[in-house]
């Protein structure tokens, strides 16, 4: 093995992917739009500069891939990354897909089938909700903060919350494994939490009250365009919560057990030890 270029190396999951690769003493490049100076494994890459990518792959035979963000069409970009990357010598993928993306020929929904067709050694992870989103940036974290409230069209439906570490571990497995996994690991934590559920695990914790509040799936599109998002998207993301509605992330898998032999984490020793970003 020569080492693995991890697409989005900053982000939730990516810098997760580049800790423990580092500690089973794998050659780790990180790609990202704004290398630090002076850090030897940063490299330049961005989605929207093909001409990065030749060099952020140069020298690896594995990639951790995630779907350039914000992008309708992500298909034909991933399309010519895949076989330059595979010109390049790069044998293993090792894609982050989700749970909500149904496979299909457009959208994000293209992109497994893309890499199953590209590279001899696969893997298509697709996780469940990440219990990161309750902290950080995203619009559910900054509910619980502001207003102790949680505002979902998922009615009374529950989502197998994973951890973004655990989602990172598989990873690795997948990329380090002398036997390419060649599979779809669905990826979860060890229970599936309606909102309510997780707001009164939150409470419970932290001492402060965090309520969800459910909406219609109209009501919910509002809101997201609301917050500037075309209106497209905000129904695409609305429609996620409805289809939790009606059960589609009612589900636990083995995979974290299976694929580490460690449990997956679980949302109350989550949200222990970050009490601290609920209040
Ligand atoms: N949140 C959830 O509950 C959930 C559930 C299932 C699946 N997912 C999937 O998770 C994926 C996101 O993964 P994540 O949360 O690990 O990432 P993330 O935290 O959203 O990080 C974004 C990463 O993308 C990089 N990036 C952004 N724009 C780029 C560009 N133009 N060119 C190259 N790199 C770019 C950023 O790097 P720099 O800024 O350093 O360039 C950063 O490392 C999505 O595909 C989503 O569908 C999310």
């Amino acid at each position: 093995m020569s080492g693995v270029l991890v697409v989005g190396g900053t982000g939730t999951t990516g810098r997760r992917v580049v800790t423990s690769l580092r500690e089973r003493g794998a050659a780790v490049r990180v790609a990202t739009r704004t290398p630090a100076d002076g850090n030897p494994e940063h490299v330049r890459f961005d989605w929207g500069a093909p001409d990065t990518h030749g060099q952020a792959m140069a020298g690896v035979d594995r990639i951790y891939l995630i779907a350039p963000n914000g992008v309708a069409e992500p298909g034909p970009p991933v399309d010519r990354f895949l076989a330059e990357a595979r010109r390049a010598g790069v044998r293993r993928v090792v894609l982050l897909s989700s749970s909500a993306v149904p496979e299909g020929t457009s959208g994000l929904g293209a992109l497994p089938g893309l890499v199953r067709a590209a590279m001899p050694e696969w893997c298509v992870l697709r996780p469940s909700w990440f219990m990161q989103n309750f902290v950080g940036e995203h619009p559910v974290a900054a509910g619980v903060r502001e207003h102790g409230e949680i505002v979902t069209a998922t009615g009374r439906g529950r989502v197998g919350f994973v951890d973004a570490g655990d989602i990172a571990e598989v990873a690795v497995r997948a990329l380090l494994d002398p036997v390419p996994h060649n599979t779809d690991h669905v990826v979860t934590g060890p229970e599936a939490l309606s909102y309510a559920e997780a707001a009164a695990v939150i409470s419970g914790v932290t001492g402060r009250t965090v309520r969800h509040r459910a909406v219609s799936t109209a009501e919910m599109t509002a809101r997201f365009a609301a917050t500037g998002m075309p209106p497209e998207y905000a129904a695409m993301l609305a429609g996620l919560d409805e289809d939790i509605r009606h059960g589609a992330e009612d589900r636990v898998s083995p995979v974290v057990p299976t694929v580490t032999g460690r449990p997956a984490r679980s949302f109350t020793a989550f949200v222990s030890a970050h009490r601290n970003a609920f209040t």
